[in-house]
């Protein structure tokens, strides 16, 4: 049976039965998280982008559980730096690893590590384990992409940011559910602070009045099976 955790903000742990991953592990200073970083473990780490707000608590987890970081070129550059075990992909990358196979999207955004000097593309994560598709975008605007990835893959799970400012608000990931076309829908990125509060059970309302989807609004500090 295979679990997800919510730490608040795009930070997610998912064990598969076999093995933990973690996604964007921003515990530290993240105003939603339930517990510390230090009390997280994993086997690998999948990271979006450079941004403090997805970086977060990478390299202290890693270098504590000897994980593996899979992330883009660039940023597995800045790992190797920091001493951090890590697999280099890139966007349209497709790898299968012990815990799972992953694909990199691209992500409309920035992705520089704050006070490194290193610019780096940000991408999303396509993540497979058991018969399961998750989709975790990362930070993004909605893009045509997303069509493209809802035809070619029947996807479970979607994680989306709805917080607008940074990201997609509710209406752009109403329309990125509708091409992506995931079975079930998870918010992200939003209420962390006040610039990117926002209801999440409105776009539920919405998201299922108006397509096949069911939305799951998760607090942080939740486990749910998926
Ligand atoms: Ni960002
Ligand atoms: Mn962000």
């Amino acid at each position: 049976m295979a679990s997800l955790t919510y730490y608040g903000h795009s930070a997610f742990g998912i064990d598969t039965g076999s093995h933990k991953v973690l996604i964007d592990p921003f515990i530290s200073g993240n105003p939603q998280a339930t517990l510390s970083a230090d009390q997280i473990n994993c086997d690998a780490i999948l990271l979006t982008h450079g941004h403090g707000d997805h970086l977060g608590d990478t390299v202290a987890i890693a270098r504590r559980c000897g994980a593996l970081v899979v992330t883009t070129y660039e940023l597995a550059g800045f790992m190797d730096s920091q001493d951090v075990k890590n697999h280099p992909m890139h966007i349209g990358g497709f790898h299968r690893f012990d815990f799972g196979a992953v694909k990199l999207t691209p992500a409309f955004h920035g992705g520089a590590v704050e006070g490194a000097d290193i610019a780096c593309a940000p991408c999303g994560f396509l993540f497979f384990f058991n018969n399961t598709c998750l989709f975790h975008p990362g930070d993004t605007s909605l893009t045509v992409e997303f069509e493209l990835i809802g035809r070619m893959n029947r996807i479970d799970i979607a994680l989306l940011p709805i917080g607008d400012n940074f990201t997609m608000g509710p209406e752009d990931a109403f329309e990125a559910v509708r091409m992506l076309k995931p079975k079930k829908v998870v918010p992200m990125h939003y209420n962390t602070w006040e610039l990117i509060a926002q209801d999440p059970q409105s776009f539920k309302s919405r998201v299922e009045s108006e397509t096949d989807a069911k939305v799951q609004v998760v607090e942080p500090g939740a486990t749910v099976e998926i």
